[in-house]
């Protein structure tokens, strides 16, 4: 049994300064519909949310980046955080078809000018 990890933190104003200065084009290119209908709920506030969400990208590119050296090529889009129905995130990847990957978990936290996020992953 393998166990990878990884982290990445942001500054929120990095990704707040990308969506207001290139919009729509940032937006759909990084962060699929759920993640952009989640995040614009929150209002004032959507920046944390979507600084999170792309630091869960990193966070998984980092715990799976001798997967991905070795076989895939993988787009900002193919991973996609959701959250329960208690606020809970998950993680879900596209990009990995059958493969020896048991279970994938994320944790995020953001405060007023960071946003970071965990990921593990447990290979079979
Ligand atoms: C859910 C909770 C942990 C979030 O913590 P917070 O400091 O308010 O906010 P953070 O910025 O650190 O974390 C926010 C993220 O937590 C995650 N989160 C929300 N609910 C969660 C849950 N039930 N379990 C795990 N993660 C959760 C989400 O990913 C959220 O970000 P998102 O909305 O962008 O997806 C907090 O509001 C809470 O309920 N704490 C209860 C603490 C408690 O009961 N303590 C006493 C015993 S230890």
């Amino acid at each position: 049994m393998k166990i990878k990890c990884g982290i990445d933190i942001i500054e929120i104003d990095r990704i707040k300064k990308s969506i207001e200065s290139l919009g729509d084009a940032f937006l759909l290119k990084v962060f699929t519909q759920n993640e952009i209908d989640y995040c614009e709920k929150k209002a004032k506030n959507k920046f944390e949310h979507y600084a999170a969400r792309f630091c869960a990208k990193e966070a998984v590119f980092k715990a799976l980046s001798e997967e991905v050296d070795n076989k895939y090529s993988i787009s900002w889009k193919d991973i996609e955080t959701t959250n329960d129905k208690n606020g809970r995130p998950q993680v879900k990847i596209n990009f990995l078809e059958n493969d020896n990957i048991e279970n994938i978990d994320v944790s995020l936290s953001h405060c007023k000018n960071y946003a970071v996020a965990n990921v593990t992953v447990l290979y079979k």
